[in-house]
């Protein structure tokens, strides 16, 4: 293939992309507010599995829903997309980040996926990783996984130029976070605690419009890498930690290749190469709008990213279930 063609592959790729994340948005959306986070989340890995086997592309799960023992739906090694010839491409997938949100109506969940050349993102198990992220523009290394929150914030808000009281910070709301929730307040800086939904945190850093600073604290790792791939599209900076817990997880990290669990990971160990990155708003949140339904048809919001240019694409769909059959919304 020309590196004409492929340009022109990489850019369809994209649009694709944000088609599936819309598909698996507006299936979980139909679930939204029903109190069933199973029959969200089904509803969800279903659709992105359709839409995902639709595109040109001969890919690979390589962080999903779960191992092969655990779920037949977009499970990790599973094989997607039309195949035959088609570029190989890695998928790390999220098709319902959030589904408790999703399930309560709630604020922050997410419909996303990222897409790269064979082996360009970190492998991980769905345990916990402890994560710093900032967004783009700031020198390198402002903040570390390892300082304490108060020089973090102090090189953070000298940075940006700013007071360390003018400083938010993104972190799930969970008693685990309760000291570092403190050691931030201590310092100085506002604190945005967030029911669910890291993948959006982290994000959000990255956007002037939402006010978020600095995404601290100890989630999913493989949300971690997900939102480390849009971090690597736009150029912010983040680090992340596995955070194992006893023999089983040790095992399953070292069948991922981890095998220092202890290791600090840079953003580009988790997320690097030609890597696109999309996102639909499944609810309301403070990066996207979630699906909103109207007599006859839905609208989505979506983001998509590709680290080659970094140009951030919003798209506002409006989705018409008339002309399509009442299938898709
Ligand atoms: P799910 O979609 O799997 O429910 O994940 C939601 C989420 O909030 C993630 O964004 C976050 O990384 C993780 O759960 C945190 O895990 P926990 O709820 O166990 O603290």
């Amino acid at each position: 293939m020309s590196e004409k063609m492929i340009a022109a592959m990489d850019r369809n790729l994209a649009m694709e992309a944000v088609r599936v994340t819309e598909a698996t948005a507006l299936a979980a959306s139909r679930l939204m507010g029903r109190g069933d986070e199973r029959a969200a989340d089904l509803a969800a890995m279903q659709a992105m599995q359709t839409a995902l086997n639709r595109l040109p592309i001969d890919g690979t799960v390589v962080i999903g829903e779960g191992e092969a023992d655990d779920t037949t739906v977009l499970y990790t090694g599973e094989k997607v997309g039309i195949g035959q010839g088609s570029p190989q491409i890695d998928i790390v997938l999220d098709p319902l980040e959030g589904s408790t949100i999703c399930a309560k109506g709630g604020y922050n969940a997410l419909a996303v996926v990222a897409m790269a050349e064979r082996g360009a993102f970190l492998k991980v198990p769905a345990i916990y990783m402890d994560k710093i992220a900032v967004g783009p523009n700031l020198p390198e290394g402002v903040v570390d996984l390892d300082a304490p929150p108060v020089e973090n914030l102090k090189n953070l808000a000298r940075a940006k130029q700013i007071e360390v009281a003018d400083l938010l910070v993104c972190m799930l709301d969970r008693p685990r976070h309760d000291d570092l929730i403190a050691k931030v307040r201590d310092a100085g800086a506002r604190v945005m605690l967030i029911a669910d939904g890291d993948v959006a945190g982290v994000i959000a850093t990255t956007l002037a419009k939402t006010g978020v600073d600095m995404y601290l604290g100890i989630g999913g790792a493989p949300e971690g890498v997900l939102a480390a791939a849009a971090l690597y599209c736009v150029g912010g900076q983040m680090q992340g930690r596995l955070v194992v817990r006893g023999d089983s997880e040790r095992s399953r990290a070292a069948r991922c290749g981890i095998t220092d669990a202890a290791h600090k990971f840079t953003l580009t160990e988790m997320a690097n190469g030609n890597v696109l990155f999309a996102a639909t708003g499944v609810t309301d949140g403070v990066v996207l709008q979630g699906v909103h339904r109207y007599p006859g048809g839905a609208t989505t919001h979506s983001m998509v990213i590709r680290s080659k240019t970094g140009t951030v694409r919003f798209i506002e769909a409006r989705h018409d279930s008339l002309r399509k059959g009442g299938l898709d919304c």
